[in-house]
């Protein structure tokens, strides 16, 4: 049996619900020893003044999150409120895991938000993208690696050895075959921030850092909100060469990348059966 990452304490962000790209990573790393935290997005004592609206938003995907870390991971794993927006969060979530003694050997980064993209409604163009949806969504999707992996390490959180992963997709670099405007902009500024923060942690610290770029996915609920990624997801599965790449494709490449001895560091790797070699 493969257990590289036995004695790993691996953070999995990014869970809302069984179809939550991070809760594959989460089941392979496991399987392979590791041991898994988790957090959510969920209220915090930082969301002052937020509206009642907003506030409903956050319990509810609080408390889909913790059901489903339950149900799919047990109810032993222990489960945080993190909103990576608010540095107040990323200090009591770094609190947290000091009270409790947990030392990290890495992280997934599955997080992303773009409030250009809802359900049901066209993507705006990048020309009518205001000031305020552009920072909001490269705070959320791409600033955030800064500070929660500043976070962890100032708060002395991450092992030397240790491994950071980002989800990205290929519109961070090409206009995809689906809108994917606001969003790409922000992977692209994750990506570009995966390769910097791979050189100065890992002569810093030895700390790992990279991307893996993933197939179209409509299983989660970032991916079904995406205007034609059902259409996307039956192109690209036509146009790989090996068809779509699934989430236990993107686990197993992930707990790979998670191996505290692994020396691969600043990748952008494609998982997506192959589409990305196409023309
Ligand atoms: N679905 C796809 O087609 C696809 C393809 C390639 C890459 N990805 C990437 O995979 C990652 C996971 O997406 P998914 O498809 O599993 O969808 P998902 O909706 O399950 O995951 C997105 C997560 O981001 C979290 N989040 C949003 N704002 C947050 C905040 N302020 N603080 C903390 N967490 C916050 C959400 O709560 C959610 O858990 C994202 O980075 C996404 O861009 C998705």
């Amino acid at each position: 049996m493969n257990e590289a990452l036995k004695g790993s304490t691996i953070l999995i962000t990014g869970i809302t619900d069984a179809g939550s790209l991070a809760l594959s990573v989460a089941r392979q790393a496991r399987t392979e020893g590791a041991t898994i935290i988790c957090s959510g997005l969920g209220r915090t004592p930082h969301h002052e003044g937020i509206s009642d609206r907003a506030a409903d938003f956050l319990d509810k995907t609080y408390s889909a999150f913790e059901e489903t870390v339950k149900a799919e991971l047990g109810a032993e794993t222990p489960a945080f409120p993190l909103d990576v927006t608010l540095d107040g969060s990323i200090q009591d979530f770094c609190d947290e895991l000091k009270k409790q003694d947990i030392l990290l050997n890495g992280f997934l980064h599955s997080i992303a938000m773009d409030k250009t993209i809802k359900a049901g409604v066209v993507i705006k163009s990048i020309l009518d993208v205001t000031k305020e949806e552009f920072f909001s969504a490269m705070d959320v999707s791409a600033y955030s690696l800064v500070s929660l992996t500043r976070g962890l390490i100032q708060n002395q959180l991450l092992e030397k050895n240790s491994s950071i992963l980002a989800l990205s997709y290929l519109g961070a670099e090409k206009v995809a075959y689906h809108p994917y405007k606001n969003i790409g902009v922000a992977k692209a500024a994750l990506e570009r921030i995966v390769v910097e923060l791979a050189h100065e942690l890992g002569v810093s610290h030895n700390i790992k850092v990279n991307a893996i770029r993933f197939s179209p996915y409509t299983g989660s609920k970032a991916g079904s909100a995406i205007q034609g990624l059902a259409e996307a997801v039956e192109f690209c599965e036509n146009h790989s060469p090996m068809g779509n790449a699934r989430p236990e494709d993107l686990a197993w490449e992930s707990a790979y990348l998670l191996r505290p001895y692994v020396r691969v560091t600043g990748e952008i790797r494609n998982v997506d059966g192959g589409y990305h070699i196409r023309g």
